[in-house]
């Protein structure tokens, strides 16, 4: 049984990996801000586990580190060290770049990038004490090819597979395992609001897909995880993407030049 500590466990990847973990016998922590989402979190969870004792719910922001560091000591109070720990807050706000307010800009990558390193840092050092554990960075298949209308999430997402690397690279030592993975578009409340917010030059370049189940990809990354991936991917394109995209990605670039009209928004 392991503590295994989800942020933004209290609803869509965040919390179909929880339901997982829990099934497999683990103490699951849930980090997220808001303290009602939360708790329907657990109550659900609790029903189907038919085991509350085993969830344990803190509220922060992950881009406050004094407020997440409350959180893992009461959820470390309750379950011990954590032994898991899965980044998977994160929020998107699409627009295009001269029409979204540095704020908006901001906050996308305090989220979505420091608040990975925030949660990061708070697990190392038990992590290292004990000379093992396992870090679970949710980045975006939008890490993989720039999309227009989405430049601070496309940038901070991207960024996450550089620190994901640096971080294995740091820690293999230590019996700590670093995997990020990738996901596609995914059926979770927050694609929903994304939805309605993306712009027509990123609905052009993305098309239309159908989005994955978020229990599908919780279930895809829990067994990347135990093959020891240190990378997971979803489906055929965005795997390639992955694999040859020094190469690739000029190509799809090129290919929406050539479909998009000049002026997108015109039209
Ligand atoms: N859905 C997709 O299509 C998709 C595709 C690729 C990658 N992803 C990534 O997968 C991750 C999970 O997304 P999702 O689609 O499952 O989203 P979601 O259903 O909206 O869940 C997001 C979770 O993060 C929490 N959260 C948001 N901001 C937070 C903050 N500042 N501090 C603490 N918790 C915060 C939310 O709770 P509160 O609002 O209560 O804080 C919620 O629990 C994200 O990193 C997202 O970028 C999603």
């Amino acid at each position: 049984m392991r503590h295994c500590l989800i942020t933004g466990g209290s609803s869509g990847i965040g919390f179909a990996l929880a339901r997982l973990l829990l099934a497999q016998g683990n103490n699951v922590s849930l980090v997220a801000r808001d303290w009602q989402k939360l708790q329907a979190a657990k109550h659900n969870l609790a029903l189907q586990a038919d085991d509350a004792q085993r969830i344990h719910i803190a509220s922060a922001d992950v881009a406050d580190e004094a407020s997440l560091r409350d959180a893992f000591t009461a959820c470390e109070e309750a379950f011990g060290p954590v032994e898991t720990v899965i980044a998977s807050a994160g929020i998107v706000t699409p627009q295009l770049f001269a029409e979204q307010d540095a704020a908006q800009f901001n906050r996308q990558v305090a989220v979505n990038l420091i608040g990975v390193a925030n949660t990061v840092r708070l697990a190392l050092p038990a992590m290292r004490a004990a000379r093992g554990g396992c870090v679970l960075i949710i980045a975006s298949g939008a890490a993989l090819v720039s999309i227009p209308g989405y430049s601070a999430y496309c940038a901070s997402k991207a960024a996450l597979r550089s620190f994901a690397t640096s971080l294995r690279l740091e820690n293999k030592g230590d019996g700590i395992e670093v995997c990020s993975c990738f996901p596609p578009d995914t059926v979770t409340p927050q694609l929903m609001e994304e939805l309605n917010l993306r712009p027509v030059e990123a609905r052009r370049f993305i098309g239309q897909h159908e989005p994955w189940s978020a229990d599908l990809v919780a279930k895809r990354i829990l067994s990347g995880m135990t093959k020891g991936r240190s990378e997971i991917h979803f489906g055929l394109v965005l795997s390639v993407l992955a694999f040859c995209e020094p190469i690739l990605r000029p190509l799809v670039h090129f290919a929406y030049f050539r479909r998009a009209p000049k002026k997108a928004r015109d039209s």
